[in-house]
């Protein structure tokens, strides 16, 4: 797999292209074309390009914050909650908030068909971008926020879903968990993985927009931190069942956790003050 996106395997691009093209990605600094009025009080890795997932392209390698981490992602639904197979022959994958594509890269080499959307235009632009140079045909970035994922083309559609690394980014994880579930086709299943608050009770702890502390907002933009528990009830207050998780202690200030809930049929959700009352 690490081959598949080395620069010997390049077709759609000559590799002195591909390097200049990857270097001027790299160094993109663009509010507008996100969508903000300006950079101002915006997440910086919205505003500029910030590597994910290291990369190592052969000719050249990239550092990213996230180090290795789609690989022991993807291997811990492996190992710790045996779940996803080696080979994905066949499938539909949906990668939720997929940054700079490293899981949705190794989806794709594991032989599934990936759809990988991220609310980041840039990402979208960059991902695209290397699939159309290794003309890896099962990929398909789309420049959507899972609170889009309410048309047709999106319901029951996936026979896996990734929702990783996002559940706290989002303003409203009981609806972004609900429209995860609709995009599941029954018998399907989702992959959580979520930092979590180092707690046994029942919470949700509003993180908010300086968490971490910084005025400027170097990286966070977290919304709710649950706890494990908290966690794996939303998941089954929108309806997956047979939910299973594993917490993983860390060094850090947060616990991560990895979940995995099956849809089994379409069955509703409470209605009474929900934020959207019409969704599926
Ligand atoms: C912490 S990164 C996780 C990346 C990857 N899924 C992983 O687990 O390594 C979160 C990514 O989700 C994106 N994101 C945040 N909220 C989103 C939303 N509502 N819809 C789509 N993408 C979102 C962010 O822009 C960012 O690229």
């Amino acid at each position: 797999m690490k081959d598949n996106y080395q620069t010997k395997n390049l077709i759609g691009a000559d590799p002195v292209d591909f390097k200049r093209r990857i270097d001027e990605f790299a160094t993109l600094q663009d509010a507008t074309m996100e969508g903000y009025q300006s950079a101002a009080g915006q997440r910086r890795m919205s505003v500029g390009f910030r590597w994910g997932a290291d990369h190592d392209f052969g000719d050249f390698k990239v550092s990213g914050m996230a180090k290795e981490r789609p690989i022991w992602l993807l291997s811990h639904f492996m190992d710790l909650l045996p779940v996803l197979s080696r080979r994905l022959d066949g499938l539909r994958v949906l990668d939720i908030g997929c940054w700079t594509g490293g899981t949705s890269l190794a989806l794709a080499a594991m032989g599934a068909h990936v759809v990988a959307i991220e609310e980041v235009k840039k990402y979208v632009d960059y991902l695209t971008y290397i699939r159309d140079s290794f003309a890896t045909k099962t990929l398909e970035p789309r420049h959507l926020s899972l609170y889009e994922l309410t048309t047709a083309e999106f319901q029951d559609a996936f026979d896996i879903v990734l929702f990783a690394g996002l559940h706290y980014h989002l303003s409203d994880p009981v609806l972004g968990t609900r429209i995860t579930f609709n995009t599941v086709k029954p018998g399907g299943m989702c992959l959580l993985e979520t930092a979590v608050m180092r707690s046994d009770a029942r919470m949700l702890e509003y993180a908010g927009h300086n968490e971490i502390g910084r005025p400027e907002n170097a990286i966070g933009a977290n919304w709710f931190i649950p706890s494990p528990v908290v966690a794996a009830e939303i998941m089954r207050e929108v309806g997956y069942r047979d939910v299973r998780s594993v917490v993983q202690a860390s060094r850090g200030r947060r616990d991560r956790m990895i979940a995995v809930g099956t849809k089994m049929e379409q069955v509703d959700l409470l209605r009474a003050g929900f934020s959207v009352p019409t969704i599926r």
